[in-house]
């Protein structure tokens, strides 16, 4: 949608705002000709910049759109882990354009964003439903980690998102294994798409959709992050897409340095499921295990205690048992 210099000409403009910036200026400052210039500009308003052309004054942008693209992402990012950002428009899937990249050698912290989604994915082959009002983004992660020594990841992105909502106003939980909840509904979840061999995880694509706004059509369970922040400042997808990237950045970091352990007093501040009643199902819905939740152990698997004693679930979906606690009293 928009890519490295029309970020640069985006840069020029709002330098220059409220004022405009001498078109001749902006063509010699990037080595271009004007009618490049102007090229880029006609593009610019195409992904909904509204930029006025005044004669013997140049460009002044007057509104940029409230999508989250590369050009409206990158200036507000604090951290400089992500090298590279694309998309911000319309994709089947981030995961599969991510995986695409990864696939072809974009290196660790390249990101695929996106304003809506056609075929979003969710765990376990469930759909996600990514209408507009939503954020939708895939990183590419190297971690140099045997795959096993990898399985946090999800529970870190998950730390990492929980800390971006939080700059954002947001105080939110976390539900094993990959729900960032708010007030009881699902604001955000994480897919984590791994390509590995033996000794080491080649790549990893992590998928995070988070619920913005409200929109016709969406799920019951669904909270969303807007009914959570300040009403003053309405929040925009490029916000809340630079603060998910930077709480990632910022989470990943730790972990690379310290391991999970790093984050494990922060995961059990915002886990939800600590002391609850749950029972733990795979795929196809079999019960894996049923207990009372006890927090995450260092390889970020669930541990349960139930009849048998303490079990550490490594995968599952989760549901809480409030119907046992009523069973027992
Ligand atoms: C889940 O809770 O089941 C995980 C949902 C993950 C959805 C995100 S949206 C961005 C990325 N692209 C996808 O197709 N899926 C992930």
């Amino acid at each position: 949608m928009t890519d490295e210099r029309d970020e640069r000409i985006l840069a020029a403009l709002r330098e220059a705002a409220p004022a405009a910036a001498s078109g001749e200026a902006i063509a010699a400052s990037l080595g271009m000709s004007r009618a490049a210039v102007a090229k880029r500009v006609s593009g610019l308003r195409a992904a909904g910049y509204d930029i006025a052309a005044e004669a013997g004054a140049g460009y002044r942008l007057l509104a940029a759109p409230d999508l989250p693209l590369p050009s409206e992402v990158a200036p507000l990012l604090r951290s400089g882990f992500w090298v590279r950002l694309t998309g911000g428009g319309s994709t089947g899937s981030t995961n599969d354009d991510a995986k695409a990249l990864a696939r072809a050698g974009a290196p660790e912290g390249t990101v695929v964003l996106a304003a809506e989604q056609t075929a979003g994915r969710g765990r376990l082959g469930r759909a996600w439903a990514s209408p507009h009002g939503g954020v939708y983004v895939s990183v590419v992660l190297r971690p140099p980690l045997a795959p096993a020594d990898a399985a946090p990841l999800a529970l870190v992105v998950g730390v990492g998102l929980a800390r971006g909502f939080a700059t954002l106003g947001a105080e939110t939980g976390l539900k094993w294994p990959n729900d960032v909840v708010l007030g009881g509904g699902k604001v955000a979840g994480v897919l984590l798409e791994t390509s590995a061999e033996a000794d080491r995880a080649e790549w990893v694509v992590a998928g995070c959709g988070v619920n913005v706004r409200r929109s016709p059509g969406a799920p019951a369970s669904a909270a969303f992050l807007a009914d959570a922040t300040p009403d003053a400042t309405p929040l925009r997808l490029a916000a809340v897409a630079a603060a998910c990237l930077d709480g990632i950045a910022s989470a990943y970091g730790d972990f690379a340095t310290g391991g999970f352990v790093a984050l494990a007093e922060e995961y059990a501040s915002r886990d939800v499921l600590a002391g609850r009643d749950v029972t733990v199902r795979d795929g196809a819905g079999e019960v894996r295990a049923t207990g009372v939740a006890e927090g995450v152990d260092g390889s970020g698997r669930l541990i349960i205690e139930g009849q048998d004693g303490e079990v550490a679930v490594a995968a599952g979906e989760v549901t809480l048992r409030p119907d046992v606690r009523e069973a027992s009293t």
